[in-house]
């Protein structure tokens, strides 16, 4: 009865027109424009085929985390469904897919177990389908969820070890699927798994840092940095491996998906505007400066000191087989406030950057709220950060690897999403702008396909293109997937 009503519901609302201002047109014929999911928010199957716990199993299933209570044991049951799941892109007319490779299924014990071939098998089952209906897989090594083993024996992400761990994964992978899998990137947002999970401690492994977090197991203020030190190095590891044994034979590309946040001044003083220039330095370049030049942006080493890890010459060596291309997943735009020279609010302050981030200036917001915390559309700000990224990093291609935006769980905002799709269209108009303007973006990743288990919020937010009924796991389109398909087949009636 419920189907039936979304049915017809659905049905209505496709016969009200939208005005795009953008077109597939805008493009070049080769961009690769998909739909981006992660293993642990869509799979299920969690302890399926000889599967082993990851980090956010365990994490997810300690009371008082997540906020209805959830966690990801059946999330959208992709593993038994993903060939429904990809004929719901091929509807769309997507020509890409960009998903992640769970550690866990691979390699239950990391690399002191066997890999294994259920695992392999079902990641082959996916590309497969996905080249069947000539959708480009895109896979991410890494999305937040790793072996809980390699955290229980070594700590993880804290201890340099884990650049083997990584290694022998990606090299499992890359054997695996290399041969059809010709898009890699290593890692996915590392900053927030850092300041997540060692600095406010609210993601596994659930470790803070004064004054950022008030966990019980409080940590020094450096791990932050040891862990992305360490991300950095695992990437590289994987990058060598790419490069020396499958580059050649495989001819794909790898890189790596930063999180991006544009910044604009609090007030328009120069405090505030070389707090912009910090905050922007402790965000992206923090990943890819070290990728891209050898070390951390210099502003970080000025006031973090010894704080932050040097590099090696073996490690230099390892960071100097370079990216192919930079991944960004871009939502928002924040203001900034200095902290250095000035007094900063209580509660605002924000890493060590000295810089107190907020979304409101005098009661009015940058940009109007979504259901997000500081999650505000602001889609300039994508154009900003192409330009950025663009400028410091000498043009690299670069990949919208994520955008979109998040509604609450009412019935209006499922299937009615006309936020969304001014959301997307007004994002992809300025992506559009900046190719127009000399920027070398490749591809654009709507996040996300289906509804999925968005982390701290469990259900209570959704992304999907598709709703997701978690009760009988029914999918139907909300009204931005109908935009998006007539996007992609540049159907005149749609502009
Ligand atoms: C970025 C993360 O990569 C993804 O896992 C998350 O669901 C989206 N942002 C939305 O919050």
């Amino acid at each position: 009865m419920a189907g039936k009503r979304f049915l017809l519901v659905s049905y209505l609302l496709l016969l009200v027109p939208w005005a795009s201002s953008v077109h597939r047109s805008d493009f070049p014929q080769s961009f690769l424009f998909g739909t981006a999911t992660s293993s642990h928010q869509i799979e299920g199957a969690y302890l399926e085929d000889n599967k082993s716990l990851s980090n956010w199993d365990v994490f997810t299933h300690v009371p008082g985390r997540i906020n209805d209570e959830s966690n990801a044991d059946i999330a959208d049951d992709h593993y038994h469904r993903y060939e429904g799941d990809i004929d719901l892109m091929h509807s769309l007319g997507v020509n890409a897919y960009r998903f992640s490779i769970s550690w866990t299924r691979i390699l239950p014990k990391g690399r002191y177990g066997r890999v294994n071939q259920a695992g392999i098998a079902f990641y082959n089952k996916l590309i497969n389908s996905l080249l069947l209906k000539g959708i480009q897989p895109f896979a991410t090594l890494n999305h937040y969820d790793i072996p809980q083993e390699l955290e229980d024996r070594y700590g993880a992400w804290l201890n340099a070890e884990i650049q083997y761990d990584f290694g022998y994964f990606a090299d499992t992978c890359f054997n695996a699927f290399g041969d059809r899998v010709k898009y890699w990137s290593t890692f996915n947002e590392p900053r927030v798994a850092a300041q997540k999970g060692y600095m406010v401690g609210t993601y596994p492994p659930g470790r803070c840092s004064q004054p950022f977090g008030s966990c019980a197991n409080g940590n020094s203020d450096t791990e932050p940095y040891v862990v992305t030190h360490n991300i950095i190095l695992s990437h590289a590891t994987a990058v060598e491996i790419y490069r020396e044994k499958y580059k050649s034979k495989h001819n794909g590309v790898i890189g790596i998906v930063v999180s991006t946040i544009w910044f604009e001044p609090f007030r328009d003083v120069p405090e505030d505007r070389l707090a912009v220039e910090r905050a922007l330095s402790f965000n992206a370049p923090w990943l890819l400066d070290p990728l891209v030049f050898g070390d951390y942006p210099p502003e970080m080493r000025q006031l973090l000191g010894e704080m932050l890890p040097s590099f090696s010459s073996e490690d230099r060596r390892k960071l100097s087989y370079k990216l192919d291309f930079i991944g960004i997943n871009h939502y928002t735009t924040l203001y900034v406030q200095d902290c250095m020279f000035s007094e900063c609010p209580v509660g605002l302050e924000t890493q060590h950057a000295l810089v107190a981030l907020t979304g409101e200036r005098d009661g009015v917001p940058i940009g109007p709220a979504t259901a997000m915390h500081m999650l505000y559309v602001v889609p300039y700000g994508i154009e900003k950060t192409i330009t950025y990224i663009t400028k410091r990093y000498n043009n690299l291609p670069m990949i919208i690897a994520e955008n979109g935006r998040g509604n609450y769980t009412n019935v209006e905002a499922w299937l009615n999403d006309r936020d969304r799709i001014e959301y997307l269209d007004s994002y992809l108009t300025k992506v559009a702008e900046s190719i127009r303007n000399g920027a070398d973006v490749r591809g654009y990743f709507i996040w996300s396909l289906v509804d999925n288990f968005e982390w701290l919020y469990g259900y209570t937010l959704r992304f999907g293109l598709y709703h997701v009924n978690f009760k009988t796991q029914e999918r139907t389109p909300k009204l931005s997937a109908q935009w998006y398909k007539e996007f992609l087949q540049n159907r005149d009636e749609a502009q």
